[in-house]
């Protein structure tokens, strides 16, 4: 058969991991897949930088969108990040010259996932985002697939490591907020904005798109009541902790009278449940479905391996033809996120 052909965009901590993975299991794709998956060329912004891989066998693009626009690439890999410019420009043009896309970008889903899906499903395409809730977790194949004959009561969760690395840290060692920021700045941890992290946008985005998949909604991500970390003190944790509690970036999202509910917010878990004894960087997300009850997946949220792994399912799955709407329903039947109002006078 004849092999499914990746460009993959992108050669930084994800790009890298999926170049490792194809080299390394390339007998054990094509026996899953039923067909080898290659890449046939790759981009990033600086050809000469040295990278932890060998990439010679590829053609080489500077400008993603040619990449995307590429006859010997099947499949656009979309692992570059930012959810305006070459990210956006270069998924469109992959859509509009007939391309699957896989990406493991939450920012760009997250801003523009309701157009991406209606152009790519227009254009009889499909886009897979595993990677980008929970890195490694398979959530969005739990959603979609596994609980897929459940109305979804409640989805909700850890989905930024790196805030839980710094609410454990103050935690476990009793340092201060800005001591364990600096931290985790120097383990290379934070995203080149760290906003994006402690303000909670990163998991905000998570959580919007878990939300458009368990509810039938549109991706609103602008919705969602956002409050980051900066303002967890010490205090607060030796105070939370002496009630037997833990401070917990936690969102939830769910259907109420009002329509759709969704928060990202510091919030108090009981010191001893799973969540409240979450480490460091790993992310935890519980589904509730109302025949299945609670479902709860633990696992790494992000980094090289875990966040490849989940691209390379995607990949995988698009090798064995299997052609799922991005949101798990066609994108033209997602609704609002409010309720309707009511006819009575
Ligand atoms: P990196 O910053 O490590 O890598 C980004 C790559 O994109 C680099 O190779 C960079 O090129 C390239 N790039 C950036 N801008 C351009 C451009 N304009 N044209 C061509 N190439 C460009 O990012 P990550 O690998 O960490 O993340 C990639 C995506 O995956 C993001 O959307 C991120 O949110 C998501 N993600 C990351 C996780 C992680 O653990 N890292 C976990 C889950 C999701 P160059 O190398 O030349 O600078
Ligand atoms: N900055 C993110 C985190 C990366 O810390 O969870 C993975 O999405």
């Amino acid at each position: 058969p004849a092999p499914l052909r990746l460009g993959l965009a992108g050669l930084g901590t994800v790009g890298i991991g999926v170049v490792k993975i194809v080299q390394r299991h390339a007998d054990l794709i094509a026996a899953r897949a039923g067909r080898p998956v290659t890449i046939t060329a790759v981009s990033a912004r600086d050809r000469a930088k040295n990278r932890d891989a060998d990439l010679s066998a590829y053609a080489w693009e500077t400008d993603p969108v040619a990449l995307a626009r590429r006859d010997d690439v099947d499949v656009f890999v979309e692992v570059m990040g930012g959810h305006d410019g070459p990210a956006k420009a270069a998924t469109e043009a992959a859509i509009a010259a007939g391309k699957d896309v896989v990406t493991a970008n939450k920012a760009l889903l997250a801003h523009h996932g309701q157009a991406l899906a209606e152009a790519a499903e227009a254009a009889g395409r499909v886009i897979r985002f595993e990677a980008a809730v929970a890195g490694g977790i398979p959530v969005i194949k739990a959603l979609t697939e596994g609980l897929a004959g459940n109305q979804m009561r409640r989805v909700m969760g850890v989905m930024n490591g790196t805030c839980n690395y710094i609410l454990t840290r103050m935690q476990n060692a009793g340092l201060p907020y800005e001591t364990v920021f600096e931290e985790a700045r120097q383990l290379g941890y934070l995203e080149a904005d760290p906003n994006l992290d402690v303000g909670g946008i990163d998991a905000g985005h998570k959580l919007s798109l878990l939300a458009a998949i368990a509810f039938g909604t549109k991706v609103s991500f602008d919705r969602v009541e956002l409050e980051g970390i900066g303002n967890v003190s010490i205090d607060d944790i030796r105070m939370a902790d002496d009630m037997g509690y833990h401070i917990k970036l936690l969102g939830v999202a769910q259907m109420s009278g009002r329509g759709l509910e969704q928060r990202m917010t510091p919030c108090l878990v009981p010191a001893e449940s799973p969540l409240g004894q979450l480490q460091g960087g790993t992310n935890m997300v519980v589904l509730e479905g109302d025949s299945v009850g609670q479902i709860v997946l633990r696992g790494p949220g992000a980094g090289e391996g875990p966040t490849a792994s989940a691209v390379m399912a995607d990949v995988i799955d698009i090798a064995r033809g299997f052609r799922l709407s991005t949101f798990g329903r066609p994108a033209a039947t997602l609704v609002e996120p409010v309720a309707a109002k009511s006819a009575t006078p």
